[in-house]
């Protein structure tokens, strides 16, 4: 709505929107992303970021610094809190399936720090001849379906949050590099947080699961009983239809707000190359139905240099 009350004033600023999928995701067509996109366009983009929670744009031109320059619009770059940035990059997270860096269970980005990005964004760089699709699920609405007893529990539970979770989990392909480099440099620094197993949206206002693998346990409860519970939550959030799927071609460029959403990437390619390169932009620590906001619990513990 805010795009065509827009598009009276600045008809340049109507977004084409098409949506994707029934619950989640939208292309938008007719825009090349830069960072010298006008400011009506750019909250244009960041409307349809909330109402839609994923956004598509294909055929882009953007390079490393196009794409931390668009990122820059939106909002301030943050790195990767363990992960180097691209060399040459003030942000840039650099994901080369090569090395193991797969993505291949359900996750939020960077759950495990208290302020998480709020939006990330992520542009094809080498893609395989097949697979290699992702896909990102709404869980605003996997909280809505909710049945109210379930809600009403949800709403009450916190859990713990660290970069060292359960690496292996439920990958079938495990690599090798991508356990070695789990190990050594995604856990170099160890971040433990607490966050609501449901926060309100900053902007939207919308009730969210913040599940996804980082997740060690819901606090209070015994290693079984949180495991159970989980599982119910994590079944709602990535029921195929909250859920959409994305084919990429080259040069595409994903756009998600990442307070509402978990994604994974499909580990279908084999060893053929794939390679997607992503900045994130700075959130803020997640509130809860109840206002208390989410906490660091253990500041970090350094691994032995
Ligand atoms: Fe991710």
């Amino acid at each position: 709505m805010s795009a065509i009350l827009q598009s009276l004033h600045a008809p340049s600023t109507t977004l084409d929107i098409r949506r994707v999928a029934g619950r989640i995701g939208a292309e938008i067509r007719g825009i090349a992303l830069s960072g010298d996109l006008d400011a009506a366009t750019v909250a244009a983009i960041r409307a349809a970021l909330v109402t839609h929670k994923v956004l598509f744009f294909r055929d882009q031109a953007l390079d490393e610094a196009g794409q931390e320059a668009f990122g820059w619009r939106l909002g301030d770059l943050v790195p990767h809190p363990t992960v180097p940035s691209l060399p040459g990059t003030a942000g840039v997270l650099d994901l080369d399936g090569s090395r193991g860096e797969r993505a291949s269970s359900w996750h939020t980005d960077v759950t495990f720090v208290p302020d998480y990005p709020a939006i990330s964004i992520l542009r094809a760089v080498t893609l395989p001849a097949y697979g290699g699709d992702t896909l990102w699920a709404n869980t605003a609405a996997a909280y809505a379906e909710l049945p109210l007893p379930l809600r009403d529990l949800a709403d009450k539970l916190w859990a713990l949050h660290s970069n060292v979770y359960d690496y292996v989990g439920g990958r079938v392909n495990v690599l090798e590099a991508g356990r070695r480099r789990h190990e050594e440099v995604f856990t170099r620094t160890v971040f433990e947080t607490e966050h609501p197993l449901v926060h309100v949206h900053p902007e939207s206002g919308e009730r969210s699961l913040i599940v996804g693998h980082f997740i060690q346990r819901i606090l209070g409860l015994t290693t079984s009983d949180s495991q159970h519970l989980l599982a119910i939550f994590h079944d709602h959030a990535t029921r195929p239809e909250n859920t959409v799927r994305w084919s990429w071609r080259t040069g595409d460029v994903a756009i998600w707000d990442n307070r509402a959403t978990v994604h994974r990437a499909v580990d279908d390619y084999d060893d053929q190359p794939r390679v997607v390169r992503r900045v994130t932009i700075q959130g803020v620590a997640p509130v809860s139905v109840d206002g208390q906001r989410s906490r660091a619990r253990e500041t970090e513990v350094r691994k032995a240099a």
